[in-house]
Parts: structure tokens; sequence; C-alpha cells
């Protein structure tokens, strides 16, 4: 005897989307409590080398000290509140461009040039305020204050690619790109193949369809769908709670972070790994890298055109599918229990 479906999911509540006040909660509740990704490790091989990430505007970085121990600190001037360092780079001493406050790179007050002594400053009362930094397999994050170990965050991930030889990778290319539409209407837009036909019409003609394959497990998403001969892409596409995403190429992958720059905008920061960095396999390597920044172009626009219907206002939540929308299921359950919703 059949037994009556269980209730049908729904998507989102169209405010949840568009309201400033849910966004600083988020900011509060997910962004600043959970490991964010910043990029590859080699990139902060060196003494001397940074590397800056802002968490939905929070800004933070990574400095190898001389001493050669990696440390992480709110990027943020213990004077009067300037930005210290931009992107990525090299330096001995890290100076504030206000004001010229120096600190070195175990965060200590080195120099307060010109302040007087009246009163004078104690340079241990006025140190860099660490964040926290963590590196899996080749990848390095931070967290400004971590709820849980990154490995925990990370929950079934590293079972999913043990067999991945994520470290022969080497970091290649880099790609920002921004959109206007919340970073949750761009992900509810990557955690499912639904959208494949109507949107990626060349990417559907690319794949086989008909198996493609959503899956949630703790901590991430999976996608899997086999390729048709010639698509730069391996057939398995991942994403992990609650930002960023790693899709697999044959002999390298992309990983991505979402960051919500504001309730109404977002960017994605693309890092590009490679086997073969040799000159010979550049023009393959473009192809992934042009391939994957065409398809996403086109859920940009998609996505851009959905915010803009659930600001106006007239859009109330509509079924997802059970078949296809596991992992927007997935994603909107682990924002709602975030939130306490
Ligand atoms: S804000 Fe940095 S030195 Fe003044
Ligand atoms: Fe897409």
């Amino acid at each position: 005897m059949q037994t009556a479906t269980s209730a049908q999911s729904l998507n989102l509540a169209a405010t949840l989307y568009t309201s400033a006040a849910v966004w600083q909660d988020e900011r509060a509740q997910i962004f600043l409590r959970t490991w964010q990704f910043m990029g590859p490790s080699s990139a902060v091989a060196h003494v001397g080398q940074y590397l800056t990430l802002d968490i939905a505007g929070f800004g933070v970085f990574a400095i190898r000290g001389k001493d050669g121990v990696l440390r992480g600190f709110k990027n943020i001037c213990r004077h009067r509140g300037a930005r210290l360092l931009n992107g990525a780079g090299d330096c001995g001493l890290i100076v504030c461009p206000y004001h010229k406050w120096s600190f070195a790179d175990t965060g200590r007050l080195v120099q307060a040039p010109w302040f007087g002594r009246d009163p004078a400053i104690i340079p241990e009362d006025w140190p860099l305020e660490p964040v926290h930094l963590a590196e899996w397999r080749g990848l390095l994050f931070a967290a400004v204050d971590p709820q849980t170990s990154l490995l925990d965050q990370l929950g079934d991930l590293p079972a999913e690619l043990a067999d991945e030889p994520l470290e022969t990778y080497q970091a290649t290319d880099q790609a920002s790109v921004s959109f206007d539409a919340n970073w949750k209407v761009y992900t509810d837009n990557f955690v499912e193949g639904y959208h494949i036909p109507g949107t990626h019409p060349s990417f559907y003609a690319a794949i086989d369809f008909e198996s493609f394959e959503t899956t949630a497990h703790t901590g991430f998403v999976r996608m899997t769908a086999p390729p048709k001969e010639g698509l730069f892409y391996r057939g398995k596409w991942l994403w992990m709670w609650p930002n960023w995403t790693l899709s697999l190429f044959d002999g390298g992958m992309n990983v991505s972070r979402i960051d919500p720059v504001s309730v109404d905008r977002t960017d994605q920061h693309y890092t590009f790994f490679f086997a073969d960095t040799s000159e010979a396999a550049a023009p393959a390597r473009a192809r992934s890298v042009n391939g994957t920044l065409a398809v996403v172009r086109e859920d940009y626009e998609v996505c851009v055109s959905t915010h803009r219907n659930y600001q106006a206002g007239g859009y109330s939540p509509g079924p997802l599918s059970g078949r296809h929308e596991k992992g927007v299921l997935y994603f909107q359950s682990r924002v709602a229990a975030a939130l306490g919703l």
C-alpha cells in the first residue's frame, strides 16, 4: 500500500535573500564563525609572503614570519583601524599606510613614529589581533572565530577526495568576478544541475544529463555527470559549507570562494590548479579556465534576474525537486540552522 509522500520542501523566503538585517546576521553567525578558503598554501610558502582575504568585508591576512611560522591577523591597524595590506605580496615589516605605524611579522608593534610621549605608547599593549589559520592538502583557510576545527567543518570531504592527487596540482591562474545577487541565490544555483538544460545549452550537450546525480553529505554537496568526449570538466563538482567549491578537470581543478560583499552583491574568487604547468600545456589550461568562466557567466545572468524578482516582492517560495535539488535543501537547511530559523 502506498503511503502519503512527505511534506513538500519549499525554497527559502525571498526576504532572506534581500534583507540587510539577515545579511548582518549571516556575517556574524556564518562567515565570521567558519573556516574560509584563502588560497593555495604555496602563496605563503616563503618568509615575508602574505595573502589577504576579505570575509564578507572583514579583512584578515596570513604572513610567513622570519621564524618560518605562518600567522594570521586581522587586517586592521591598532591605531585608527586602517587596512594594512592589500592583495598578496612580500614584506619585511607591516607598515600602515595611514600614519606609518609598523608591525613585525609576529604582530608586535615596532614603531609608532611621531606619536609623541604624552603619554608614551607601550608597544606590548598594541599588537595586531590574531585570527586562526589551518591548512588542508595544500589549501589555506582562515577563521575569525571558528566554532569547530577545519576538519570538522570539512566533514566527509577528506574521504571524498582521498584518491585525488591534489598536492600534485599547482596554482597557475586566478580570476575574480562580481555580480548583483545575494550569495545564497548563487549558491542555490551552484548546488543543483537542474538548471543545466535551460541555462547552459553547450554544457548540457557535453554531458549525459540523464545520469546527473546530486547527493548531500556531511559538509558538502556532490554533483556528478558522465562527460562526453572533449568536455574540460571531469564530471565532478563539489560545494562545501558554507561557501567554497571545487570542480575537477582532467589533471587539475578549480577552487572558488563565494564572498558576500553586501546583501545584493557577491564576489567569486577562483584559483585554478593544474598538474602540467608546462608551456606546451598552456592552451589546454586556458581552455579549462575560459570554459569555466563562460559557464558561470551564464549562471550570473540568471542569478541577477532571480535576485531582482526576490527584491521586487512578487515571489512566494516554490517547491524543490527531490530528484535534483537535494543540494539546495541541504544548503538552505544549514543556513536556517545557523540563523536559528
Ligand atoms: S591607522 Fe594605522 S597608523 Fe594610524
Ligand atoms: Fe550553472
